[in-house]
């Protein structure tokens, strides 16, 4: 049976690249979507061209309460869509970013940034962990920024760093039933993140490309094939561990 995987947030960037390198080995594709339906729509219809099955779903991964609702539908959409009960792979990817000094940060943003990238994954799992098959594949996504320290990101990076304790404690828990856990932690990608400003700030993508060891940004599709990479078969003794993806950023 083919390969069906779970991502939150495909509808663009890390997410939907990820979605794409998927569909090109052959796995199906069930992903979430916040706000933009017509750029969800599109990925859908690559996918299906590609010649793989894809669905999308509406999704605030901030809103733990509407999981409940989401999780209700879930049987019935993999049944329609899929023809089958169970998911092989789950990328955590949905995330937003923000930049303020620790001094300037709200309380407000703070829990905003816990809430998408920590509550979010954390209960989303928990949900979507019956369904995830023996043996099946968890991915968490990270950044770079919870390994260095970079002025401005200070809730975004603890939220991260959350991120990578949550991953080793779900591969302990988990592997009772085979499942496998990791973190791919990005560096800079020029994607529509904080407002598109490592790709369109020229300042901001030359520091970038100066502090790393492969000399440029990242870019979308570095992420969805390095995702890609690590949910094969090939990665099957990997788990409880990070692994980033920055071209080698402050080595
Ligand atoms: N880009 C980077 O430099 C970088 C580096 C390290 C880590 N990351 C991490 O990589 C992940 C993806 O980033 P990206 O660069 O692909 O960002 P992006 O281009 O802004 O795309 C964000 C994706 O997440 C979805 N999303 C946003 N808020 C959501 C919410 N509340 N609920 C559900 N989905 C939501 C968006 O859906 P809509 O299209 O519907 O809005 C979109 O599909 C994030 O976790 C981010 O922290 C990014």
């Amino acid at each position: 049976m083919k390969k069906l995987a779970i991502i939150t947030g495909a509808s663009r960037g890390l997410g939907k690249s990820s979605a794409l390198a998927l569909a090109d080995k052959d796995v199906d594709v069930l992903f979430t979507y916040h706000q933009n339906k017509a750029a969800a729509d599109d990925v859908v219809e690559t996918i299906q061209q590609k010649g793989q099955k894809a669905f999308a779903v509406q999704l605030d991964t901030r809103d733990v309460a509407a999981f409940e609702v989401f999780i209700s539908q879930l049987g019935i959409i993999l049944e329609r869509e899929f023809g089958r009960s169970d998911v092989d792979y789950l990328l955590n990817n949905a995330g937003t970013g923000m930049h303020a000094s620790l001094e300037d940060t709200t309380y407000e943003e703070l829990e905003d940034m816990l809430a998408i990238h920590v509550k979010g994954p954390f209960f989303l799992t928990q949900a979507l962990l019956p369904f995830i098959k023996n043996g099946g594949h968890i991915l968490n996504v990270s950044s770079g920024l919870a390994r260095f320290s970079m002025s401005g990101s200070s809730a975004y990076a603890i939220a991260k760093g959350a991120v990578e304790v949550m991953t080793r404690y779900m591969a302990k828990e988990f592997a009772n039933r085979q499942i496998r856990v990791n973190t791919l932690a990005p560096g800079a990608i020029a994607t529509d993140f904080r407002d598109g400003n490592v790709r369109d700030n020229p300042q901001m993508n030359q520091m970038v490309s100066s502090i790393t060891a492969l000399g440029r940004v990242g870019e979308a599709d570095d992420i969805g094939n390095a995702v890609a990479m690590l949910l094969s078969e090939g990665s099957g003794w990997i788990t409880g561990q990070r692994i980033e993806a920055s071209g080698g950023m402050f080595l």
